[in-house]
């Protein structure tokens, strides 16, 4: 059985989860900053609901429908995930737990997942999506190189909210024209 690939970075380690770190994501995705701005994660968060999604990971990966990885600096900080949309088209989306924000953690892992999906992937394209209020995560799409693509107003019923959903991109000539990657 293959495993999702572990990828590092200067402070980091992205790996597959374990379902030793079930506890953490629970206690992370409980809060209500992370619940907010994600498009899955419910709020309240239900008992169990980190372990029941750290044992889909595997067939995610073996179905090519996504590659999770969790985000380690010594210990579990955030998760990050590349949705396989298929014909080459892959989707990033992430958290990061609330008291490791502002350190640049998301956008250096976006980085390295980022390279994994053109690189290891052969991806053509790799999008992302975020709240029009949630403006930290446009700015990480920002700091990786995508480019603003477009908002869709209300395109989403968001907790009896219509929330708008900004796009950015990268193309795959983008990312091989870059020289720092
Ligand atoms: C969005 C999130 C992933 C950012 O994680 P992070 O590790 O703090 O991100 P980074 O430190 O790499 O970058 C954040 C950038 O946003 C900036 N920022 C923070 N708050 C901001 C705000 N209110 N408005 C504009 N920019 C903001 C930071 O200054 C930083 O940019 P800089 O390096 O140019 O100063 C994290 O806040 C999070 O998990 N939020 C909840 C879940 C979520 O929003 N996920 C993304 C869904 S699309």
């Amino acid at each position: 059985m293959m495993q999702a690939p572990t990828l590092r970075t200067e402070r980091l380690t992205l790996r597959p989860f374990t379902p030793g770190d079930a506890p953490a994501v629970q206690q992370s995705c409980s809060q209500y900053e992370i619940a907010r701005n994600t498009l899955m994660i419910p709020h309240p968060y239900p008992e169990g609901a980190a372990a029941e999604w750290i044992a889909k990971h595997q067939a995610d990966f073996d179905e090519n429908r996504v590659v999770h990885f969790a985000i380690d600096d010594g210990a579990l900080v955030g998760a990050m995930g590349l949705v396989l949309k298929g014909d080459g088209i892959g989707e990033i989306g992430y958290w990061i737990g609330v008291p490791q924000w502002g350190r640049g953690y998301a956008s250096e892992a976006a980085l390295a997942v980022l390279r994994y999906g053109f690189e290891e992937r052969g991806l053509h394209r790799v999008f992302a999506a975020h709240y029009k209020r949630n403006p930290a995560s446009g700015r990480v799409m920002q700091k990786i190189g995508m480019t603003y693509e477009g908002t869709l107003r209300q395109h989403l019923l968001k907790w009896g909210e219509y929330v708008d959903l900004v796009f950015y991109g990268i193309l795959r000539d983008e990312w091989l024209a870059r020289n720092d990657r």
